[in-house]
């Protein structure tokens, strides 16, 4: 999730290696101790980075053929030390190493610095069987294919569905040797490869995050004799995950989170340009206007750029995962609706894209997990329709891009966890979920909280994706307390975050 524009195209430039020639032959497919050393990173942060060796095909055992993980250390500040604490940062398809530099900082002194911090690029990244299907243009062609809202014309569901279909074949035909190598049950083998590699207690310390909570809560419920500690945040229903073509639950608190947005603006008026003298009715019927006449008639910048309802949605929807971003976002809908369309364009582009992972690494590992494939786009109205059901404003963001190649997938994950998160674990779980998460709702995190035996979930009474982006130090010590202590916070606790919405200007 980390979606600095320079972060991105660093993540995109990384997208030209080459994948199958890193699966090598390797005599030995034992794990090492791991030999930590210099990071070829630029940073200066005191990282240290391994090697591990972990066979290509866990199912397999007469399959000799071995990868090799790049792993990274962010080391504790503290002594005594304490042990070790793997992170992942979600998408999935989301690296290790360079999140590790972006996120290392804020994670490490909420866990109070008495853990190293480990992460490493998960199969499909970086090094290690990067999912690139298109690396003659990787950022060409591919982006334009599927970022089409489905509301955006009556022909955009199939056109949807057709570009699904070549990103499948193109995918297939270039990654034919790795493409069923890359999915959530092989890195859960992997991290307790790590977990092993590092020679502390066997057990699994973790802190997930986003599409990371499905990393999560596959490794425990796969190894749930191996949890000691396991933070989800931002958590996904990892049910939908694996069964549906979509994963309609997504959107259920977006509307909310947008509604959030609006009442934040008119409650602090002095650092929201969008408040003017509204109500929050009239400022919400002024957003269906201008929803409306983005849809119906874009306006034309420089003669040569449209800010069509997809660009427009896409900005909207990607500034709802950070607060801090929110007076930002009003000044940017404030000067589509005074018809400043220069500073509106300074304003978003050079924004995120709308596929933020390396590569093609959120499509090979999330559509080889889906169990479900058709021929027939009919197949997933169902799912388009409890989408249509979720959001009213956002329904049609969240599926474009990766449901319809989903739907279509070539790849089928060698190894799935196939059961019902229902789940005994040494030690319990902490889920942790925002009130207006714009897209892994608290309704997932109760979901998913469900499941694992003893866990509780921590209500983040706050807004964006994640409790890390609207800070409170409530939830931050509740983590602490249980990385530190082992203590879970009291069942239906709710944290407050340290300051209001639109606290202070753009
Ligand atoms: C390394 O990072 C610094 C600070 O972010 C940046 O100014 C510099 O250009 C980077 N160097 C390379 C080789 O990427
Ligand atoms: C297992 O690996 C062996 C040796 O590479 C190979 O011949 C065999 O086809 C593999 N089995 C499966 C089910 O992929
Ligand atoms: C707000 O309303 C007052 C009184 O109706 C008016 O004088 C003022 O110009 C308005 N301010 C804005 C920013 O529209
Ligand atoms: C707007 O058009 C001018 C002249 O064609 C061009 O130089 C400029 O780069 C354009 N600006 C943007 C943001 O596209
Ligand atoms: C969790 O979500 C799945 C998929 O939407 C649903 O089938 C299941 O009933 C939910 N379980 C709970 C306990 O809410
Ligand atoms: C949160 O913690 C920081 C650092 O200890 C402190 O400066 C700040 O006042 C705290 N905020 C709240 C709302 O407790």
């Amino acid at each position: 999730m980390v979606s600095s524009s320079t972060v991105l195209e660093f993540f995109l430039s990384l997208a030209v290696k080459a994948s199958a020639e890193t699966i090598h032959q390797m005599a030995s497919s034992t794990t090492q101790g791991l030999q930590w050393g210099p990071c070829n990173l630029n940073t200066t942060l005191p990282v240290q980075c391994a090697k591990l060796t972990v066979p290509l095909d866990y199912t397999n055992s007469s399959d000799s053929r071995t990868i090799s993980l790049d792993v990274i250390k962010y080391p504790a500040q503290k002594e005594p030390k304490r042990g070790s604490i793997l992170l992942n940062f979600g998408g999935p398809g989301q690296d290790g190493l360079n999140s590790m530099l972006a996120y290392a900082p804020i994670q490490g002194p909420i866990t109070g610095g008495y853990h190293d911090l480990i992460s490493w690029d998960p199969r499909g990244t970086g090094n290690t069987l990067l999912f690139n299907c298109f690396p003659v243009d990787p950022t060409g062609y591919y982006a334009g294919l599927g970022n089409t809202l489905a509301s955006a014309a009556d022909t955009a569901v199939g056109l949807l569905w057709a570009q699904g279909q070549i990103i499948s074949e193109t995918c297939y035909n270039q990654l034919k040797d790795i493409g069923d190598y890359v999915g959530m049950a092989f890195v859960a083998r992997d991290m307790m490869s790590i977990v092993d590699a590092l020679g502390e207690d066997g057990l699994l310390r973790y802190w997930g995050i986003s599409g990371g909570t499905t990393l999560g809560a596959t490794v425990a419920a796969m190894f749930p004799d191996k949890v000691d500690k396991v933070v989800l945040d931002g958590v996904m229903n990892a049910h939908q995950y694996y069964n549906m073509f979509g994963e309609p639950e997504m959107v259920a608190a977006t509307d909310a989170t947008w509604e959030q947005f609006l009442r934040g603006c008119i409650a602090m008026p002095q650092n929201c340009a969008l408040a003017h003298n509204r109500t929050f009715e009239e400022l919400e019927a002024t957003m269906l206007q201008l929803f409306t006449k983005m849809r119906e008639s874009p306006p034309v910048y420089n003669g040569s750029i449209v800010f069509d309802l997809t660009i427009f949605k896409s900005h909207v929807y990607n500034s709802l995962y950070r607060p801090s971003s929110w007076p930002g976002l009003a000044l940017a809908i404030d000067d589509l609706l005074q018809g400043n369309l220069d500073t509106f364009a300074a304003r978003i582009l050079g924004g995120a894209g709308a596929i933020p992972q390396q590569a093609q690494a959120i499509l090979g590992i999330r559509c080889g997990d889906k169990r479900r494939r058709t021929g027939d786009v009919a197949d997933l109205a169902p799912d388009f329709a409890q989408y249509r059901r979720q959001s009213r404003w956002f329904w049609d963001w969240a599926w474009g891009y990766y449901v319809t190649p989903c739907a279509q997938w070539k790849f089928s994950a060698r190894e799935r966890y196939e059961g019902d998160f229902r789940v005994k674990t040494r030690s319990p779980l902490l889920f942790v979920g925002n009130t207006f998460d714009p897209v892994t709702p608290l309704v997932s995190a109760r979901n998913m909280s469900e499941g694992f035996e003893g866990s509780v979930l921590l209500t983040h009474n706050g807004h964006g994706h994640l409790a890390l982006s609207q800070p409170s130090n409530c939830t931050d010590m509740a983590i602490q307390r249980y990385f530190l202590e082992g203590i879970l916070p009291a069942p239906g606790t709710v944290c407050e975050p340290n300051l209001p919405l639109f606290a202070t200007g753009a």
